[in-house]
């Protein structure tokens, strides 16, 4: 079943969702050495919030998503900034195989992930990604901070309980930006012989949301069928005022990457 990234939700997404700082984008240009004629593909690209900056510093760039709705908003951005360089493509994880027909072995120089990879099949798409990279290429497993409801703070905990109690469920995933799921996929990545391994954390800061921010950026996280139908919202959104009764919350934002190689930055083969 879709991840639900569609219709209203996609507004939403490219409004309230943080992109990605220049710091970011020039961090993964350099560790790739993206001036040096590189391709991109970036998995998973949502609304094109990094793939648009990223195709800046890159030769070309593919976004790749599931999600018709994702796709036309990210090409719409990308042509509002006269983005040339650029293919999208209609696809998820499971056409990684077929990618590697088209455009041959070792043109990539890096996939990007960012704050995809828990609706990914990981394990398989190591593997599937290695005959794609080229010498010195690999993985980039970005984490654009931490879900608000899954923070440590009182008031990300009152929003989880607000949540919980309003949609019924437990909130236990972290989105793949919690420690323990960034080891496994670390653990995956040397088990499919990547080297050179680490995470990297670009960003560690707090910043400052309003309840407006919190409730669009709840609403770009919501699979679309499940969202509060509109006549229901208001009651909903009163919920979230009454869980953060300071009419702020801090959000730290803890911005990291997770890379891997196929072989040795440098090193031919
Ligand atoms: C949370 S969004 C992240 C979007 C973008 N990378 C960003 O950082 O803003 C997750 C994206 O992954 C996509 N997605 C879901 N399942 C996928 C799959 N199996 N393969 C590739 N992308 C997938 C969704 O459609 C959605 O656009």
């Amino acid at each position: 079943m879709s991840a639900g990234f569609s219709g209203e939700v996609v507004e939403f997404y490219a409004k309230y969702r943080r992109g990605y700082a220049q710091d970011v984008i020039g961090w993964l240009a350099e560790a790739f050495a993206l001036a040096d004629h590189g391709v991109v593909l970036d998995l998973g690209c949502g609304t094109g919030q990094l793939t648009v900056p990223l195709a800046a510093r890159a030769h070309a760039v593919i976004g790749m998503d599931p999600e018709p709705d994702m796709l036309a908003r990210a090409k719409d951005t990308a042509a509002g900034h006269g983005c040339t360089n650029i293919t999208w493509l209609l696809g998820s994880d499971r056409d990684l195989p077929a990618l590697a027909g088209l455009l041959g072995e070792h043109t990539l120089a890096a996939i990007t992930m960012a704050n995809s990879i828990h609706l990914l099949d990981y394990q398989r798409l190591f593997g599937a990604a290695r005959p794609l990279l080229r010498p010195g290429g690999g993985i980039a497993v970005l984490a654009n901070g931490t879900p608000l409801w899954r923070q440590d703070s009182a008031a990300s905990g009152a929003l989880r309980a607000c949540l919980e109690q309003w949609f019924e469920v437990q909130l236990v995933s972290g989105c793949g930006t919690d420690q323990q799921s960034r080891r496994e996929y670390a653990a995956a990545l040397k088990a499919t012989g990547y080297v050179e391994v680490r995470e990297t954390v670009l960003i560690d800061r707090e910043d400052v949301l309003d309840v407006e921010h919190v409730i669009g950026n709840l609403y770009s996280a919501i699979p679309a069928r499940q969202l509060p139908p509109p006549q229901r919202r208001p009651a909903f959104e009163e919920r979230i005022r009454q869980a953060l009764p300071d009419g702020v919350f801090a959000e730290r934002v803890r911005v990291s990457v997770l890379t891997g190689r196929v072989t040795l930055a440098g090193e031919v083969t």
